[in-house]
């Protein structure tokens, strides 16, 4: 039976001209409200929050394929009241948002920021011994927080990179131990040994603000944080006063808790590498992640399960 389906606007040059043939596809921005009606499925961007009363405004859902391997945007208790699956699009994402993680440690640790701002503001003068020196990454310590898919491929391809890895992860990861003889340790551990700390959980109700004043003064001095998860991980205003404070060394931030606003003092800050929620920009990641939110929608549609439900999902 023919459905209709509502797909983010903004997806629409990534996929072909009739993405769901047989169907009925009409486009939001993402600047619009989610309308009412008899839509069967949605694929939103992660921008479009679904609560209890989008729900209730949709009583013929079947689907939320969101085009994101984060689902914070999306009650799913509530979907799951509703009848609602949800799915996201995890896999296809996952080396694209470690290459950024790492883009963005090696930024830090090398001190890009200053650098490119000392020949922007053609003070450079010439090489100098002493100039910006960083930390040598290799017989450094990785501290992965979250070792699911992608703090597991921001360690695997820290193991090119001679450092030393922990991880804290509700699991063992023991493949992932195996092959890069990454450790699991406490928090506190993680913390007072880690040269580098890379954040890889989702937002839930347990990782909100997690990362606080008592968390800043467990890390190393000097030492670096690294966000590519969700920005409402880190309490903001603790994170500005411990590189204000000097006890980070710098941060390297691809993600923001008000997103698209960015507090001043981690825009300005030299030390500090602000990117706008790059980590799976890439051309190929994209063109799967909207055919996966896709391919989804058609097996819901078709009354198959769904290639990737999010726990706890209908
Ligand atoms: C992006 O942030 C995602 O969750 O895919």
């Amino acid at each position: 039976m023919m459905a209709r389906v509502l797909i983010a606007a903004e997806l629409r040059q990534l996929l072909a001209e009739d993405p769901l043939p047989g169907h009925a596809v009409e486009w939001i921005p993402a600047s619009e409200l989610t309308p009412a009606g008899d839509f069967a499925a949605v694929v939103p961007i992660l921008s479009r929050q679904f609560g209890n009363a989008d729900f209730d405004t949709l009583p013929a859902l079947r689907i939320v394929a969101n085009c994101a391997v984060g689902y914070d945007n999306i009650d799913v208790d509530a979907a799951r009241r509703h009848g609602v699956i949800v799915t996201n699009t995890p896999d296809v994402l996952t080396d694209a948002t470690a290459d950024l993680a790492w883009y963005l440690i090696l930024a830090v640790a090398r001190r890009a920021k200053e650098g490119e701002a000392l020949i922007r503001t053609r003070a450079w003068t010439g090489w100098h011994p002493q100039q910006l020196l960083g930390l040598e990454l290799r017989g450094a310590t990785l501290g992965i927080v979250g070792a699911g898919r992608i703090g597991q491929a921001v360690g695997h391809r820290a193991v090119a990179f001679g450092m030393r890895i922990v991880y804290v992860d509700r699991e063992e990861r023991t493949a992932f131990e195996e092959s890069t003889g990454a450790r699991r340790v406490s928090l506190g551990g993680l913390l007072a040994q880690s040269d580098v700390v890379s954040l890889h959980v989702p937002a839930t109700a347990e990782t909100r603000g997690m990362v606080d004043e008592g968390w800043f003064a467990r890390m190393r001095p000097g030492s670096f944080l690294i966000n590519t998860a969700r920005g409402d991980v880190v309490q903001e205003s603790a994170l500005v006063a411990a590189l204000e404070g000097g006890r980070l060394g710098g941060a390297g931030l691809d993600v923001f808790p008000r997103e698209p606003e960015v507090h001043p003092a981690l825009v300005s800050h030299p030390r500090v590498v602000t990117l706008p929620h790059l980590g799976s920009a890439t051309v190929a990641t994209r063109r799967a992640m909207v055919g996966l939110a896709v391919r989804n929608v058609r097996e819901v549609l078709a009354g198959r399960p769904p290639l990737t439900p999010v726990p706890g999902s209908a």
